[in-house]
């Protein structure tokens, strides 16, 4: 099966513009967060980021298969005292421009940097906001199930046999459910909660997030030959691991020298550069060159 990987210079506002309606089965991305990197790529202040980012989310709506799904991963940070709210408030937004918010993960940072601040402790979290457009989309659960492991043993034989039927939990532990049948299972499906390491193969972009984030996803979401689109796509991790596991992809970028790394990264043979400025109707149909 031949795997196409896309990289798209521009900006995603007009970029965006140029693919197909309900062509995409995973949208995984990270955009810039309010008024972070600023001397990087630009910063966006929060005040602002809900007005900036609806346009996007707009065109992610329309090019989103009713059964795709996007994950958009995002952390409001703390300034003067307070929280921001601006995620919040996009989630609100969202939802009246016809998104479900279907599902929040939590990606803890196994080994962030320790440190001190006077009313808070350190950021160890950042969010992984799931939106669809159907109640009804593609999920693979089976392809994330992780080991069952001891602790069902150790936890198990404390339980009383009402316990271990299906009933309401007395001691809120969560054994509310009848789950003496996972005694048996070598497999059990994960929770919400993503526990990886922050450090990532690449060293030359300033917010590039672990293969291993976008990996987990494109399992849980998506089947070999599907497409999956990162609009922000700095050095190109979620092509790249697409590219590993046999999905086609879309990046698009609007800095020229991350747009290189992510050529740098990626395997040759299926990586057409485009220049959007040309104005080619369907991009998959010009290329300006083939790298090969
Ligand atoms: C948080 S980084 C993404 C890093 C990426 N996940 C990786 O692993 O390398 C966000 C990226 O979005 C790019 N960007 C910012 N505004 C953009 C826009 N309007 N259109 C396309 N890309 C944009 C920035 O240049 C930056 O590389």
């Amino acid at each position: 099966m031949m795997i196409r990987t896309d990289i798209l210079q521009g900006d995603c506002r007009d970029v965006l513009a140029t693919l197909a309606d309900n062509s995409i089965d995973l949208i995984f991305t990270s955009p810039p967060y309010a008024d972070q990197r600023k001397t990087t790529y630009g910063g966006i202040t929060p005040d602002r980021y809900v007005e900036w980012f609806l346009p996007i989310t707009e065109q992610l709506l329309r090019v989103l298969k009713p059964t795709g799904t996007f994950v958009l991963n995002i952390k409001e940070k703390a300034a003067k005292g307070e929280r921001s709210t601006y995620v919040l408030e996009l989630i609100l937004e969202m939802r009246k421009q016809g998104w479900l918010w279907t599902e929040e993960f939590i990606w803890h940072k196994k080994n962030c940097y320790p440190g001190k601040w006077s009313n808070r402790f350190r950021d160890a979290w950042e969010r992984l906001l799931q939106f669809n457009k159907d109640r009804r989309f593609n999920m693979y659960q089976e392809a994330v199930m992780v080991p069952t492991g001891d602790w069902k043993h150790k936890r198990l034989a404390k339980l009383s046999a009402t316990d271990k039927i299906r009933d309401t939990s007395k001691t809120v532990s969560g054994f509310g459910k009848n789950i003496s049948h996972w005694l048996d299972r070598p497999q059990a499906y994960p929770s919400n909660v993503l526990h990886l390491a922050t450090e990532c193969a690449n060293k030359n972009h300033s917010a590039a997030f672990p293969e291993a984030l976008p990996e987990w996803f494109i399992k849980l979401f998506t089947q070999d030959g599907n497409t999956v689109l990162d609009p922000f796509m700095g050095s190109g991790t979620t092509n790249i691991v697409a590219q590993r596991m046999g999905r086609n992809s879309i990046g698009i970028e609007i800095q020229t020298e991350y747009c290189e790394l992510a050529k740098q990264r990626l395997e040759p043979a299926a990586i057409k550069l485009f220049d959007i400025k040309q104005n080619y109707g369907t991009f998959t149909e010009n290329p300006l060159y083939a790298v090969h």
